[in-house]
């Protein structure tokens, strides 16, 4: 079992994390720390989203797996990315992130001996981060991991993620914000969890591909980007059935060589899909979104036709246009195929300026309210009932200077600036930029006035 000390001495600052990315990825988007964002004004063109977030960052710690040189393609170019490739270079790997363009690939090179401690000062920045345990113990059979930061949504804990590995014979203990892990033999088994959890699945998924035997994975989550951290292991060797559906069966591989890097191409980001149709629901206009498949958006894209967007699909784009105020609408945040939670900050900006009462009942985090107070400093009437919020919509908002509190609620801020007169001013861009390559560029190729300050 690695000493804590050993953990200590990769530690990196949580200051020095964004000038050590800055320095290492001179070419990430993190000029100015707000958005301007100049309204209202029409969004007309086409946008393109790149490879998800929270698919990424699963494949990246699922390279642990087996030695080489993995490629990993359609790769946003946000800093939770960069958190990643130097949790993994914490580790051992080499990591090569992509250049500007879209779409780019980022090579990881494992070597023959990993260091199976993720160091806190990197792990604390991001929630995926936990997810390098799963495959460290099928690695190594032991682990010690920093406990996983990320948004503040309230209570995260990763009580699923252990009681899963226990089941296959794991024994953890966390002892002052690490969690030490060890197995002598991963041993397949019976999983069933409480809640379908994204995390936990893909973290016993991880840990599974190498068990003796057969685990099977009851109540698991459902969401695309599981589904391409599946078809991914896959690829490498591992043998997983039921992939998308709520039973994972994985008849584990019982040696190393067994599993091989991989190339592959990340899914589609639907939730910074999402966020560019909630945006021309806001701001009005015709666009046309490339490079997400509308299955994956299904329950939203219904949901926004009731409310009157004129939506569309081919291939892989999906073309949305509003010409006038929407009609509100109840939303109601699920599982997959559910509306995401994620969405939730982005549908009540929607909502503010939508024609009648709407709301969103939120079913998954105790706390995503944290943009309330900012969507009303914009002239929001918005009331928190429990778990509910309930939105009159406004004809329109008016420019204020707010605060992104985390990923999509920052993204939420500035959409609402596009709908809004004057100048809005979103300041903390910092957790935008760990989910959205680009947003500014993307926004102001449709037409929207938005700068970096
Ligand atoms: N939960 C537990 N115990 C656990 C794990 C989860 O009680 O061991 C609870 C959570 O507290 C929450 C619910 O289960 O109430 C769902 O959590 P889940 O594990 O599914 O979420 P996650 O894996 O931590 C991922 C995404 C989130 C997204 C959620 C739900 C990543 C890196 N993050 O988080 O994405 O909201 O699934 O879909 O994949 C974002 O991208 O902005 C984001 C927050």
């Amino acid at each position: 079992m690695p000493q804590m000390t050993r953990a200590a001495g990769v530690m990196v600052a949580d200051s020095q994390v964004m000038s050590l990315l800055a320095a290492d990825v001179p070419e990430l988007d993190l000029a100015g720390h707000s958005f301007v964002v100049r309204g209202p004004s029409p969004l007309e063109g086409a946008v393109e989203v790149s490879g998800a977030k929270n698919s990424v960052l699963k494949l990246m710690a699922a390279t642990l797996l087996a030695e080489g040189a993995y490629r990993i393609a359609n790769v946003p170019r946000i800093t939770d990315v960069g958190l990643m490739a130097e949790l993994l270079r914490a580790i051992g790997c080499k990591v090569t992130l992509p250049s500007r363009s879209v779409g780019g690939s980022l090579i990881v090179e494992v070597p023959a001996e990993i260091e199976p401690v993720a160091p806190s000062g990197i792990v604390d920045q991001f929630r995926a981060s936990i997810e390098v345990l799963g495959p460290m113990l099928a690695r190594c059979g032991e682990a010690v991991v920093a406990l996983p930061g990320g948004d503040d949504f309230g209570p995260r804990p990763i009580d699923m993620h252990l009681q899963g590995l226990a089941k296959l014979g794991v024994e953890a203990e966390t002892v002052d914000g690490y969690v030490h892990a060890r197995v002598q033999e991963l041993t397949g088994g019976t999983i069933r969890l409480d809640f379908p959890s994204v995390g936990a699945t893909e973290n016993l998924l991880m840990a599974a591909v190498r068990a003796r035997g057969t685990t099977v994975i009851d109540n698991a989550a459902r969401e695309p980007e599981v589904a391409d951290l599946c078809e991914f292991l896959n690829k490498m060797g591992a043998q997983i059935s039921g992939s998308g559906s709520g039973t994972l069966t994985i008849n584990g591989v019982d040696h190393a060589e067994a599993l091989q890097p991989v190339d592959h191409s990340v899914v589609g980001d639907r939730i910074v899909a999402a966020t560019y149709l909630a945006a021309v629901g806001i701001a009005t206009g015709e666009i046309v979104v490339t490079g997400v498949d509308r299955d994956h958006m299904a329950v939203l894209c219904g949901k926004l036709g009731d409310m009157g967007m004129e939506i569309s699909a081919d291939g892989d784009s999906i073309r949305a246009c509003v010409s006038g105020r929407l009609s509100s609408a109840k939303f109601s945040t699920l599982p997959y195929p559910g509306v995401a939670t994620d969405l939730k900050p982005l549908l009540v900006a929607l909502l503010a300026t939508a024609d009648g009462v709407g709301s969103v009942t939120e079913n998954l985090f105790a706390e995503r309210f944290r943009y309330v107070d900012d969507l009303r400093l914009m002239g929001a009437d918005i009331r928190i009932d429990s778990h509910h919020v309930v939105i009159e919509g406004k004809e329109r908002l008016s420019a204020a200077k707010v605060k992104a509190p985390d990923i999509r609620a920052g993204a939420a801020l500035v959409i609402a600036g596009l709908g809004a007169e004057g100048e809005t001013v979103v300041s903390d861009a910092h957790h935008i930029a760990r989910g959205y390559d680009d947003l500014a560029a993307k926004l102001n190729s449709l037409g929207a006035d938005v700068s970096r300050s």
